[in-house]
């Protein structure tokens, strides 16, 4: 028997509960994440949730429209993939977030409260990333980074045009993020974006207060990522005297 055949002969109410049900059971929307979404747009963050922009194993992003037409980036942690025993590892030492106990869901929560406040704190210093604009439980809406509704590529999808210009924006930001007190901690080609003026830093979950007892390595680590990539270029670059500058705060 057909599916459509086998719908047909249900009492209408019970299809729609199978319906329901079903698109739960397939969608990203697990209940929290519905409940905060609804929430959000009562209170007029934004309108529509649109279409996914990327999907991923942590968290997807969805382009959103507001009342007055513009855009948002709704960035929504996954509950039940995300590695939060990783997660950990950058809350814990971060003063921020030392009451955090350790579940799957306070951790989650923990982090997309963190995505935030390090986007606060990285816009505050004048290093490029999306403007940071509310979060609720594993939600966080954002500065929709993109042209005409259409979201801007990846430094690792598009490539660089000024390679030399680029990797200094980039060391710059790190420079300026790390005067703040801070380091991103996960920075690639996947979590710069590219636009007309060069690289966004995005993906600042994992960021953490430099005096967190990783920070010092999650800084080489980083600066070791952009030189690799920029290598690729030929942009020469000395990793000492790159590390020496950032930590100076002066470029
Ligand atoms: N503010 C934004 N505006 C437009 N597109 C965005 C924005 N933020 C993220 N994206 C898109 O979504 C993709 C995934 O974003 P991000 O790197 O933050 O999440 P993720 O890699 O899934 O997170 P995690 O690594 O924590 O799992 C990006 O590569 C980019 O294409
Ligand atoms: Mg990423």
């Amino acid at each position: 028997m057909s599916r459509s055949q086998s719908k047909r002969k249900e009492p209408e109410r019970e299809v729609k509960q199978l319906h329901q049900k079903g698109k739960m059971e397939s969608s990203v929307f697990d209940r929290p994440s519905l409940l905060a979404l609804s929430r959000m747009m009562k209170k007029g963050i934004f309108k529509t949730l649109d279409y996914p922009i990327a999907t991923g194993k942590e968290a997807d992003v969805y382009r959103a429209t507001c009342a007055d037409g513009s855009f948002m980036a709704v960035k929504m942690y996954r509950i039940d993939t995300s590695n939060f025993v990783k997660m950990q590892d950058y809350i814990h030492g971060d003063y921020r977030f030392e009451k955090v106990a350790g579940g799957r869901f306070e951790t989650i929560i923990a982090w997309t409260r963190k995505e935030y406040k390090n986007l606060m704190e990285f816009s505050r210093a004048g290093a490029r990333v999306p403007r940071p604009v509310f979060a609720l439980r594993n939600l966080l809406v954002m500065e929709f980074l993109g042209e005409a509704g259409v979201p801007f590529s990846t430094l690792g999808q598009t490539g660089s045009e000024n390679p030399q210009k680029d990797f200094d924006s980039i060391i710059d930001d790190l420079a300026k993020i790390h005067a703040a007190g801070f380091v991103h901690a996960d920075v690639s080609e996947y979590n710069i974006i590219m636009d007309d003026r060069g690289p966004y830093l995005i993906d600042c979950g994992q960021g953490v207060p430099t005096s967190h007892p990783g920070a010092a390595a999650f800084l080489l680590r980083d600066v070791q990522n952009v030189i690799r990539y920029f290598g690729k270029y030929g942009v020469e670059a000395d990793e000492t005297e790159i590390m020496e500058k950032i930590k100076k705060g002066k470029l």
